[in-house]
């Protein structure tokens, strides 16, 4: 079974003509835009002191994302203040794994900690139920209910997951990593335990981001942050199978962008899962990395400034975001973003000024 392909697909969940004629939902169909669309990765987070006040009313960051209400509310409010033309849903790709019995914690200042990491085939097999993993995420459904609601007609908002390698990654370390050597090495030792870890998470994220599109996502991102720490041989044996499968399997009619780091030596791989949009970090050369996708004819490209731009002086931020769409030169099936998320020392008003440049940009 594969799903139809975005371009070919129609509007089979009738969304109303303004949201299915937006300029990202266009964009990664590849139809022809009058401007390429804009949103940043981590638009909403800590360099926001909206946010930051919403996160200490809702007693930290995992009581946000279990705030319907709270999470809500720092969805629309990014979307509105930057002007961007999509909203994220606020969320954390680890709330999966919680909800599959790992204990989840975030220490203020010191990122993601599971302090009861999976070590053997055991620990894979007693983890929870993926449907009723699924089940148990219902917060994030209602606050998709509650952004949907609260934004305009034409802004679509962007569910999310995080791949199965990468969620992987994260249960066996503990955390986040450098090297992702316990990671890696449970892949080699283990094979059969790790496969069966990868098919628990893909058999969880089929429900949550098909729940997710039932509740208003119009169209999905999954983030395979930590991917890129892969050679081509690994990536075809351990995660490509997953990966496809996971995508094969999403509601169609819904585009999906897929999303790495250092990926420039994947990317023709990662194309072939499926994905409708490819999300390129700004080590990939945006032409190079679009030929590898198959180019705009076939697949659409999301990327690709350096986050760091934002904290350089406005002049050279300005610049670069003139250099990317000029190379990118209005062609169908672009969406600008950044490479990775906005970093917290980030000042709000040079996104805001990223997000001005874009839009007043013709091709
Ligand atoms: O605005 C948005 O983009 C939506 C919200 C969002 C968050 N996390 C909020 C968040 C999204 C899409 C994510 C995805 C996520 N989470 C990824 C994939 C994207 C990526 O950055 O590669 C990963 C790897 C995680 C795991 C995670 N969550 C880490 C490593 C950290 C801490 C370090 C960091 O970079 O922020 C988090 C915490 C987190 N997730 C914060 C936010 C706003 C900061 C929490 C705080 O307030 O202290």
């Amino acid at each position: 079974m594969t799903r139809p392909g975005i371009r070919t697909a129609g509007n089979l969940r009738g969304l109303p003509p303004a949201l299915w004629d937006s300029r990202l939902l266009r964009a990664c169909r590849g139809e022809a835009v009058d401007r390429p669309p804009v949103w940043l990765m981590r638009q909403a987070g800590r360099y926001m002191a909206h946010y930051r006040g919403l996160r200490a009313d809702a007693g930290g960051f995992l009581g946000l994302c279990k705030d319907p209400a709270r999470a809500a509310e720092v969805t629309v409010f990014a979307r509105q203040w930057l002007g961007v033309d999509a909203a994220i849903i606020f969320s954390d790709i680890l709330v999966v794994l919680e909800a599959l019995g790992l204990p989840l914690e975030f220490v203020a200042g010191d990122g993601p900690r599971l302090p009861r990491p999976l070590r053997s085939a055991a620990d894979v097999a007693a983890l929870r139920d993926p449907a009723q993993a699924a089940a148990d995420l219902a917060y994030v459904y209602e606050a998709l209910r509650l952004t949907v609601r609260d934004l305009p007609a034409d802004t679509p908002c962007i569910g999310f997951c995080g791949a199965p390698f990468t969620l992987a990654a994260y249960a066996i370390e503990g955390g986040g990593s450098r090297s992702f050597g316990r990671a890696k090495a449970f892949m080699y030792a283990e094979p059969a335990a790790w496969h069966a870890l990868m098919t628990r998470l893909a058999d969880t994220l089929v429900p949550y981001l098909t729940a997710q599109v039932v509740s208003g996502a119009s169209c999905l991102q999954v983030f395979d942050s930590w991917v890129g720490n892969l050679t081509r041989a690994d990536f075809a044996e351990f995660v490509q199978p997953h990966l496809a499968h996971l995508v094969r399997r999403l509601p169609a009619g819904v585009p999906v962008i897929l999303f790495g780091t250092g990926t420039g030596h994947l990317l023709d791989l990662i194309a072939a899962c499926g994905a409708d949009v490819v999300g390129l970090d700004h080590t990939v050369d945006l032409d190079q990395g679009w030929t590898a996708v198959g180019g705009p004819g076939r697949c659409a490209v999301q990327g690709n400034l350096d986050p760091c731009l934002l904290l350089a002086p406005r002049h050279r931020l300005e610049a670069a975001a003139g250099d990317l769409l000029r190379q990118a030169a209005g062609r169908p099936g672009h969406i600008v973003n950044l490479g990775h998320g906005v970093l917290k020392e980030t000042d709000p008003e040079a996104a805001r000024a990223l997000v001005e440049a874009v839009r007043a940009w013709r091709p």
